[in-house]
């Protein structure tokens, strides 16, 4: 039988629930925390942190020798013990991008769902001693059989051994063709090298977050929302998501809408834009004035806005932004 133990982070003031069958570090990295963390098995010894009060138990052998001066500083590994009461420990989280290596990790898919003809959800699965650390809206290059393309991730940090990408068939992309040609199949290898960009949460902030998503550009945006939500983060959550016009709905829209049910700070709203998807190149002022025009410029103007457009869009959007009160601090932008 398992209890539930609370985890404090002293420095951080942050807490959380950790059940005595988990490892410290497993019931934090759910939790969404940045935990510095590499073989999730007693071998390197990165996931030191230092007991302050409550007791651990050992949940698993670790070859990692701690140093006298650790032990007597209580320091102990945090994905080699679990709680056997309330705690409270002391650690640095990665607070930047900049102290993520970038890794390489053979990883497996687990899935391929075909939303549409045009867009697969692929979710792949690392090894559990070989998980990737990233932080939410950072992206990493996939590789199969020659193919590679840089996809960002859609999934939170909080799901460990699970990736997930949303993969557009685009022709000149030799790993979506593989997709949709179906050579790549459930169990085949996929190399991963990364995390790389910057387009992550600014977790410090107290403003709200409003979330501009361009059709694909979701799979940032969905990493960096249901990362806000596993961090429990207080600040208001809104969510624009504009799409084709020719097109019934956005291709995930009852999951977006579903997030509604599960947190009252959240509000979502679709933008459907004239754009032919076929014949783009003319359409992007008009998608970016479209998408202005269904914003609450109020909420726009005291929000941190996160950004995930083709950079044509991005241009003319955030020219209108800042024209209308937008300080350019308060805006994150990616391009896809
Ligand atoms: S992550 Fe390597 S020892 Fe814990």
């Amino acid at each position: 039988m398992s209890n539930l133990f609370n985890i404090k982070l002293s420095v951080q003031n942050k807490n959380y629930e950790c059940s005595s069958n988990d490892s410290v570090l497993e019931s934090g990295l759910r939790h969404g925390l940045p935990m510095h963390y590499k073989c999730s098995n007693g071998t390197c010894g990165v996931c030191k942190a230092k007991l302050v009060s409550g007791t651990i138990k050992k949940i698993k052998h670790h070859d990692f020798v701690l140093s006298q001066n650790e032990l007597d500083d209580a320091e102990f590994l945090m994905c080699c013990n679990s709680v056997e009461s309330n705690i409270e420990i002391d650690l640095d989280l990665i607070d930047n991008v900049k102290s993520i290596a970038i890794q390489n990790i053979d990883t497996k898919v687990k899935s391929i769902h075909f939303i549409n003809k045009d867009m697969a959800m692929l979710t792949l699965r690392t090894p559990r001693s070989k998980t990737l650390q990233f932080m939410a809206g950072q992206d990493v290059e996939l590789s199969f059989k020659g193919g590679t393309y840089r996809y960002p991730l859609a999934s939170c940090p909080c799901y460990s051994m699970t990736l997930e990408f949303h993969i557009r068939n685009n022709k000149p992309d030799a790993f979506a063709q593989a997709i949709f040609n179906k050579s790549l199949k459930v169990k085949s290898k996929v190399a991963l090298k990364g995390p790389k960009g910057i387009f992550v949460l600014n977790e410090a902030s107290t403003l709200p977050m409003l979330f501009i998503a361009w059709d694909g550009g979701f799979a940032s945006i969905r990493s960096l929302v249901e990362h806000a939500f596993s961090l429990q983060m207080p600040n208001s959550i809104h969510f624009y998501w504009a799409y084709p016009a020719t097109e019934s709905a956005p291709y995930l829209y009852h999951h977006v809408k579903s997030w509604q049910t599960m947190i009252d700070r959240y509000t979502y709203h679709s933008i459907a834009c004239e754009f032919d998807r076929y014949q783009k190149n003319d359409c992007y002022k008009k998608v970016a004035k479209q998408i202005f025009n269904a914003l609450d410029l109020s909420i726009v103007n005291q929000s941190e806005v996160y950004l995930c457009a083709p950079a044509e869009v991005l241009i003319y959007l955030s020219e209108l932004l800042f024209e209308n009160g937008l300080d350019d601090s308060q805006l994150i932008a990616l391009p896809i």
